[in-house]
């Protein structure tokens, strides 16, 4: 931009220190006449990328532009680079620098180069679908299909077939062959999500298409050997599943060769400053507006929050900031109403502190009444303004006889 300084309603200075707050201004040249050149350096401190004097030949101005153009292409691209070290706190697309996620890279980074199975589980929004094409992604097997099916909601018959494959007539409504997912995903990896909720009586046939690596598709009696890498994703405990009997255990054992955990987004500290940057990043690509600034107070209210639908649930956020106002700052009033209706266990942990320390202090007030009234219950109930019966329970609740 080439701007002059001395201009009605709002002159250069104030247009710059406008300018400076937005992360992708223009460079800007300043023009002067040779009166005010004081004033021309002022502005370069306020960020102008140089001045130029007013009667200035076409050539030097050119020259002058050109120059400033490519400070600001190296500029912009200090900018690409310091986003590119920040995705090094991180793995791959997995964002993220808290101790938890680090132990996650490590076995994702292990376990990729290999074909072993393996099982991911995590509260909902926490990643594991991202973790599996991860895993994926970086493997032997990066160049074949990544194909994900989701076990909940199907029938038993409806998820054989999409599990297996059928012959044409294998049921009514079966008017074609079907190769299922198992075949779909040869040469590349099968993530089967909800794993928990395949039903008992299809759990043998799952067991057995992966100890002898081959398919049967319904309707059919010969076995199709099949290539594969499972991974597996729960939002259950799949032990606690196995234990009510819900889940066979041998298939449990087969599953769970390699576990990763996914931690909930309230158990990964400084993580959620940097998920705000990043999804600030990519909804600002994706909606091609500038970067936008976060309020303090909403910055609070973001990191304070218990985030119950995890990392989905502050993408939805951060989005939805971007969707629904154009200024290029998020105030409080662009959050969605965050309550935590779902209430995350590390506000659990705060509410049995605090009824701790209510029963403490109830202790406390009832042993001075006593102490007050040298002993005497009557008296410390008068004191207490209760009656004696429930003095006397609660003597005994806290054994102060
Ligand atoms: N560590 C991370 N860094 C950056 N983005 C992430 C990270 N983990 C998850 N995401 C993003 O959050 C969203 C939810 O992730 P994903 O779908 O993998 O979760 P999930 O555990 O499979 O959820 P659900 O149980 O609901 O199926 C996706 O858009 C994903 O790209
Ligand atoms: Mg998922």
């Amino acid at each position: 931009m080439l701007t002059d300084l001395k201009m009605p309603v709002m002159d250069g200075m104030q247009l710059l220190r406008a300018m400076h707050e937005r992360e992708s201004a223009p460079a800007v040249v300043v023009l002067t006449g040779y009166g005010t050149i004081e004033s021309a350096v002022e502005a370069m401190k306020l960020g102008a990328a140089d001045y130029l004097i007013k009667d200035a030949r076409p050539q030097e101005i050119l020259l002058t532009i050109e120059r400033v153009l490519r400070l600001d292409a190296l500029r912009r691209e200090n900018a690409q680079l310091r986003r590119a070290v920040r995705k090094l706190h991180g793995f791959g697309e997995l964002i993220g620098d808290s101790a938890a996620m680090h132990e996650v890279y490590r076995v994702v980074g292990a376990v990729s180069q290999n074909k072993s199975t393996v099982l991911v589980s995590g509260e909902s929004g926490t990643g594991k679908e991202l973790v599996a094409r991860t895993i994926h992604g970086r493997g032997p097997l990066a160049g074949g299909p990544f194909i994900a099916i989701n076990c909940a909601g199907l029938s038993e018959t409806l998820l054989d077939s999409q599990l297996f494959g059928h012959r044409r007539g294998a049921f009514t409504g079966a008017v074609a062959d079907h190769d299922g997912v198992f075949r779909a995903a040869e040469g590349g990896t099968l993530f089967l999500d909800e794993v928990s909720e395949i039903p008992l009586g299809l759990q043998a046939k799952f067991l057995r298409a992966l100890q002898d690596r081959e398919v049967t598709p319904l309707g059919s009696s010969r076995p199709i050997a099949v290539d594969v890498r499972l991974i597996a994703a729960t939002n259950r405990d799949l032990e606690g599943e196995m234990r009510a009997g819900r889940f066979r255990s041998d298939l449990f054992y087969r599953l769970n060769v390699v576990h990763i955990a996914l931690p909930p987004l309230r158990a990964r500290g400084d993580d959620v400053g940097l998920l705000i940057d990043h999804f600030i990043q990519h909804f600002s690509r994706e909606y091609q507006v500038a970067p936008k600034r976060v309020t303090a107070e909403a910055m609070a209210r973001l990191r304070g929050y218990g985030w119950p639908g995890n990392i989905r649930e502050l993408q939805n956020a951060i989005e939805r900031a971007f969707a629904l106002s154009g200024a290029d700052t998020i105030t409080l009033a662009d959050l969605p109403p965050l309550r935590d209706d779902a209430v995350p266990a590390s506000m659990v942990a705060a509410d049995a502190a605090a009824a701790r320390t209510l029963r403490e202090e109830e202790e406390r007030v009832i042993a001075a009444a006593l102490r007050e009234s040298g002993g005497n219950k009557n008296e410390a109930a008068r004191l207490l303004g209760i009656d004696r019966q429930r003095l006397y329970r609660k003597i005994k609740k806290y054994g102060l006889a």
